[in-house]
């Protein structure tokens, strides 16, 4: 039995256990020549270069110039928040639907986290809500494409512009995904990703950071993989600055490029399940499924998404994901708990006491966090429940079960 602390602890793996009639992502699907790159580095006695392979294949698949490999995107976004290199006190506005990891490595810099709203009936943040955020201390803004669903970066890409800001993203959720024909991971100045188990492209733990900036990636490798350290010659490793010693294992690497050479088959396919079962589930009354914008050419779901409107049914969505468990749709929930102005207690607590970075200075000004700090989406969230057992592995006909058990909880729960 699954207990919520293990949840907690190992995400969606917990759910590993699950059987039934819809698949899951569990076990993952390997890519074929994953043994073979495993046992390469066995057989070279941990001497060989796949970090370095895995980091050009990625780079080559996504049209960057570099990667850099790392212990997942919790870390990458870290090594990137130390990378920039900005003031404490400085503020980043951030997407407000997402994971800790997302906002772990702002607070350890000691950057404060500004949570934009999203737009309304989605969970990304946009360019009006984003715009409303903007201070003179605003230095960043890190963007977060839940689900797989690209923010529309063209007006966020001009709306820095103007305001001279950073723009990077958390494209854990979109690997492969496309807006307007070009790859997540390559529309902002660097993007961090996840290989973890059960991301899209599951790996184990990894992950990596991708950009076309020469600076940048050398100031990441520094920071992040040689802790901040450079060899003096007759002494040793000298710190400039307190880096990360935060590297892939060679295991990891030979795992992804395994991955790699089937990630973008399972991707396609994804996206032609994702926009059945939408199609499907949106001709059921009450329930709408997460919109997906015209500009996506490829949506690359981690999880399945739909809203349910209150005003049709005699429960709520917490009973509502319950019923969709019993009829057989695994790890169904309300998403209420990636709200992070919310789920992140301590934002708010050290703002309340004037924690550093909170004291004045180096904060300009007063911080809100909870759900108040962005009332559309902890509305949005209020009725929104999902699935990350959504995988590569649904076929048509999975969708039309899975349509279905929604329908008939639906029905079965109606005013
Ligand atoms: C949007 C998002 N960002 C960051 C992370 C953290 O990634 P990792 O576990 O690779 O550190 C996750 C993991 O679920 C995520 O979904």
């Amino acid at each position: 039995m699954t207990t919520k602390k293990q949840r907690a602890k190992y995400g969606a793996a917990a759910f590993s256990g699950i059987e039934g009639e819809l698949p899951t992502q569990w076990p993952r699907t390997m890519g074929p020549n994953c043994m073979k790159y495993l046992q390469e580095v066995v057989d070279s006695g941990l001497s060989s270069d796949m970090v370095t392979r895995f980091e050009h294949a990625f780079a080559e698949a996504l049209g960057v110039k570099h990667c850099i490999a790392t212990p997942g995107c919790t870390p990458a976004l870290a090594v990137l928040a130390a990378a920039f290199d900005f003031e404490p006190g400085d503020e980043i506005i951030v997407g407000p639907v997402t994971d800790y990891g997302t906002i772990q490595g702002l607070c350890k810099e000691n950057y404060i986290p500004v949570f934009a709203d999203t737009a309304p009936g989605t969970v990304n943040a946009s360019a009006e809500p984003i715009e409303a955020c903007i201070s003179d201390r605003t230095r960043a803004i890190l963007l977060v494409h839940k689900t797989g669903i690209i923010c529309d970066m063209d007006p966020i890409n001009e709306l820095a512009e103007k305001h001279d800001l950073v723009v990077y993203d958390d494209a854990c959720q979109a690997v492969f995904g496309e807006y307007k024909g070009r790859l997540a991971g390559t529309l902002t100045k660097a993007a961090g990703f996840s290989f973890d188990a059960e991301k899209t492209m599951g790996s184990d733990v990894g992950g990596c950071i991708t950009t076309d900036d020469d600076d940048l990636a050398e100031r990441c490798r520094f920071v992040g993989q040689s802790r901040g350290a450079y060899s003096k010659p007759g002494y040793g490793r000298q710190h400039l600055v307190g880096g990360y010693a935060y590297r892939m294992t060679q295991c990891t690497a030979a795992i992804c490029l395994g991955q790699l050479e089937i990630i973008r088959d399972q991707v396609a396919h994804r996206d032609k399940m994702v926009r059945l079962l939408s199609r499907l589930i949106g001709e059921i009354q009450g329930i709408t499924p997460l919109p997906i914008p015209d500009y996506m050419n490829v949506y690359s779901p981690w999880m399945f998404g739909i809203s349910i409107d209150p005003e049709q049914f005699t429960c709520d969505a917490a009973e509502f994901a319950t019923q969709l468990v019993e009829a057989g749709i695994p790890g169904a929930g309300k998403g209420a708990y990636y709200l992070m102005p919310e789920a992140c207690i301590f934002l708010e607590e050290n703002a309340r006491k004037g924690v550093y970075p909170y004291s004045m200075p180096p904060a300009s000004r007063e911080y809100h966090y909870g759900a108040e700090a962005t009332p559309t989406a902890a509305a949005f969230l209020e009725n929104w429940i999902r699935w990350a057992t959504f995988c590569e592995k649904y076929t048509e006909t999975h969708c039309e079960i899975a349509a279905e058990m929604v329908r008939r909880v639906a029905d079965a729960n109606r005013c």
